[in-house]
């Protein structure tokens, strides 16, 4: 026995496997399974595509979920990338995407608990962004109960930057919007980890329930704003 909405779901990510999903800024589809979180809100990724190449770069992609971030970084000139995941199933995903993609040769992916042993030039990460409980083991990828991943990565980011590396950050400000975290959080993680923040790039949500007035978190959804932060060792 499934519940209506679960079976929906499974029904909507075969389509969504078998027909491929297109994501501006990658060039090839995308083949997402279910239970691994899909870019349909595309402006995080294209928030990538605003920052100078990654040229050359070995790339950390912590939370890789379908690799798509791993994949438009290699596609702009990283040298290789090492994606990680808890889920399986992404790990799987991400594999399975980047040999369709072409870049089989240049992607590893591993499940494992936030960092891959070893240092990166380029760490990027796009948490889980609503800092309370899953309800169940797909919201994993969306809920981080206590900001802990967020927590985690900014204190370990250090020790995983090459000299003179950089951490991108992709983070929404909607917990913030909600109450469900301080504002003050992000700048006193980062004086904590000694990061220092070297530039910014926002986009305001672009999403149709941004725009939606009977979705009960509209105010919060139409002030929401996704920023990719680049963190270097203070
Ligand atoms: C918001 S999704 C981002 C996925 C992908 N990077 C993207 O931008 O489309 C967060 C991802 O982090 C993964 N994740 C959650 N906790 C993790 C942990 N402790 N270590 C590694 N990955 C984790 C989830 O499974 C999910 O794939």
């Amino acid at each position: 026995m499934v519940s209506l909405k679960t079976l929906l779901g499974m029904l909507g990510a075969a389509e969504w496997h078998r027909k491929g999903l297109e994501v501006p800024g990658l060039k090839g589809l995308l083949h997402p399974r279910y239970g691994v979180f899909l870019p349909t809100r595309t402006e995080y990724v294209e928030l990538l595509l605003k920052a100078p190449p990654p040229l050359g770069m070995r790339v950390f992609d912590v939370g890789t979920g379908t690799g798509v971030l791993s994949f438009v970084l290699l596609q702009r000139g990283a040298d290789r990338a090492l994606g990680t995941d808890l889920d399986p199933r992404s790990v799987a995903c991400a594999k399975e995407n980047a040999e369709r993609l072409g870049l089989g040769g240049r992607f590893v992916a591993e499940e494992r608990d936030l960092f891959p042993d070893g240092r990166a030039d380029l760490v990027v990460c796009n948490p889980p962004w609503i800092p309370e409980p899953p309800k169940n083991r797909v919201d994993r990828a969306v809920f981080d109960p206590g900001s802990a991943f967020l927590r985690a990565f900014l204190e370990g980011l250090g020790a995983h930057l090459s000299p003179g590396g950089e951490g991108w950050l992709l983070l929404s400000n909607l917990a913030e919007l909600l109450g469900l975290r301080p504002a003050a959080f992000l700048a006193e993680r980062l004086a904590e980890a000694g990061l220092a923040v070297k530039w910014k790039k926002d986009t305001a949500a672009g999403h149709p329930r941004a725009y939606d007035r009977s979705d009960p978190l509209h105010a919060a959804r139409s002030a929401e704003v996704t920023t990719l932060y680049c963190l270097a060792v203070a």
